[in-house]
């Protein structure tokens, strides 16, 4: 919780800045007071009034105000603040702040503060990976500013890569870190190819059970967060396979997909895969197919019962991966991870499978028809483990993929002793 702390947003001018809107309402919602200066550039995309009536405080721009001066002068705004958050911070202002600039308000508010400061980057892929940017940033770094993000994933400027603005409420977990002890800022891998020189195999989109040359069992998966999250292991390095069900949306570059449409054939797909350090089940496997599929179309006959459809259990691909090392000449992956789908007892339901499947770690999501997961574009997410119970903030499927990427990362990272204790 946040109880008391007092934030001053400091929004600028980029697209991210809508997100900032949400960040106030969720930082209120834990207590913390916000007040905010907008940037010339930051009015463009959001509107003072929309700051003003969430954040109930007057909203900040004008550095030579004279009412604003008296009243609450530009030293004024960071001493009575707990943390300074920029949110966006744009290659502009992070260019300014770098420079030591003082020439709006929001740059002499930065620039006049003796409290923390945490900096959460919106940009353009390309801004952000030009070496003045890179630079600028290490420069803020050096000096004590804090960062979240940026993540990685689709932009509006239709491109894709790091420079995404942070979810709110990974902003706000930052935030906490900085703030309280209660909940740390969520810990990246250390280097840039964390999983260069290991082997992964992630599954991915629904299976299709053959009921006759024409129909088939299945189910609403899009394949998009396990395509996302093959993607995120292949940019950390890994060398990945993913088999996919029949999905619509296209084969992530990087990587080799293999493209199977029976859980018999997904499984055949992974042992094929060799041994792997890191597997990853993220398809929603049939749980059954048809015991006895037929070689030619089913006529429906007029006036006959419909036929009786029989079932058979399919293989369960991430028990069998789990439990590799039991048999002569298979190695288990160092780490399997697994999705429970549920509808309901979702934490539960989830620690429960882990157990029985025998894999390290489950990710938990609700599948309901009001969570919108499934063909949606966001997922909440609990990581089970041996440890227990992390839960994630409601985050894009690309962003749930670039944190269990470097979830994974970190896992391989620590010494077994570290690996133990987590
Ligand atoms: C439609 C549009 C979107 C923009 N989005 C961004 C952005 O996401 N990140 C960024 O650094 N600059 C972005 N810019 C450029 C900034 O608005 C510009 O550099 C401005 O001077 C930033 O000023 P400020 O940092 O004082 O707010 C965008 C410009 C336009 C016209």
């Amino acid at each position: 919780m946040l109880n008391g702390k007092r934030i001053l947003l400091i929004v600028a001018g980029g697209i991210a800045a809508f997100k900032s809107l949400e960040l106030i309402r969720r930082l209120r919602e834990r207590g913390a007071s916000v007040r905010c200066v907008i940037t010339a550039a930051g009015a463009q995309f959001v509107t003072p009034l929309s700051l003003q009536a969430l954040s109930e405080d007057r909203v900040y721009s004008d550095m030579f105000s004279l009412t604003d001066e008296s009243e609450m002068g530009h030293i004024e705004l960071s001493r009575e603040a707990d943390l300074l958050v920029v949110a966006p911070a744009t290659a502009n202002i992070l260019a300014r702040m770098a420079a030591g600039l003082a020439d709006d308000l929001a740059a002499t508010v930065v620039l006049a503060t003796d409290k923390p400061v945490l900096a959460a980057p919106a940009m353009n892929v390309r801004m952000w990976t030009h070496a003045a940017t890179v630079a600028n940033v290490e420069t803020l770094k050096k000096r004590g500013v804090t960062f979240v993000g940026p993540n990685d994933g689709a932009m509006a400027c239709n491109e894709h890569g790091p420079g995404r603005m942070s979810e709110p409420e990974e902003i706000v977990a930052a935030i906490e870190g900085m703030l309280t002890a209660e909940r740390p800022p969520f810990e990246k891998p250390p280097f840039e190819k964390p999983l260069t020189g290991k082997r992964a195999v992630v599954t991915s989109g629904p299976t299709r059970e053959a009921i006759d040359p024409v129909r088939y069992i299945s189910n609403h998966s899009s394949g998009k967060q396990g395509h996302a999250i093959a993607s995120a292991l292949a940019r950390l390095g890994a060398e990945v396979t993913l088999v996919s069900g029949p999905v619509a949306i296209a084969d992530p570059t990087g990587l080799r997909t293999v493209h199977v449409e029976s859980a018999d054939q997904m499984l055949a797909a992974c042992l094929a895969a060799g041994t792997v350090d890191i597997a990853v089940c993220a398809a929603a496997v049939a749980d059954w197919k048809a015991a006895h599929p037929a070689a030619s179309k089913i006529k429906k006959k007029a006036g006959s019962e419909p036929p009786a459809l029989e079932l058979a259990p399919n293989p369960d691909i991430l028990a069998t991966l789990s439990n590799l090392g039991a048999k002569p000449g298979a190695k288990r992956p160092a780490l399997v991870v697994g999705f429970a789908a549920e509808t309901e007892n979702l934490v539960a339901n989830a620690i429960d499978k882990r157990k029985r499947k025998g894999c390290d770690w489950i990710l938990a999501n609700d599948v309901s028809a009001a969570a919108g997961t499934f063909g949606g574009e966001h997922n909440t997410v609990h990581l089970i483990s041996a440890a227990g119970v992390e839960d994630w903030p409601t985050l894009a499927k690309g962003d749930v993929a670039s944190r269990l990427a470097d979830r994974i990362a970190l896992h391989f990272s620590r010494p077994p002793k570290a690996e133990a204790a987590e």
